[in-house]
């Protein structure tokens, strides 16, 4: 691993450890959707709260056709309107936080894999051979919480 992926992921780990911290009295960096179903910018983060029964996340905040990364290494995606999936932010190569979702696919910048939005697998060009890890994402209302 290079040292500039260490120093990233110190930086995203930091911002995990505020993003709980912050979380309780409002929130962190927003981040917005897009109607292109990308994330807002690459690398950015949403906006997650944590309650004792997981993370939190607005629906309106998850783009269809994309997703959002949370700062607590989840990823949260709407593959179609309605269906929201989560996984594990953390690629299953080397264990880099994954970096953005763009055009349907989950992506790690540290060596270029992709992941499919709806299933977590790698595509088959990836360095990554095994799928994100998978969550539950449950929707009430306009939040989803993942577990
Ligand atoms: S850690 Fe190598 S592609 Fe993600």
């Amino acid at each position: 691993m290079s040292h500039e992926s260490t120093d990233r992921r110190t930086v995203l780990r930091a911002a995990g450890v505020l993003g709980v911290g912050v979380a309780g009295a409002g929130s962190l960096a927003a981040c917005g959707s897009s109607a292109s179903g990308e994330s807002a910018a690459p690398g950015a983060r949403g906006t997650s709260a944590t309650s004792s029964t997981g993370s939190v996340v607005k629906v309106a905040d998850v783009p269809v056709g994309g997703g959002i990364i949370l700062a607590d290494e989840l990823v949260v995606t709407q593959p179609t309107p309605g269906m929201f999936k989560a996984f594990s932010a953390t690629c299953t190569h080397k264990q880099c936080t994954v970096s953005k979702v763009e055009s349907g696919q989950i992506v790690c910048s540290c060596h270029g894999s992709h992941f499919d939005i709806t299933t977590g697998a790698p595509t088959a060009e990836s360095p990554a051979k095994a799928p994100l890890g998978s969550r539950t994402a449950t929707v009430s209302g306009a939040t989803i919480t993942i577990t």
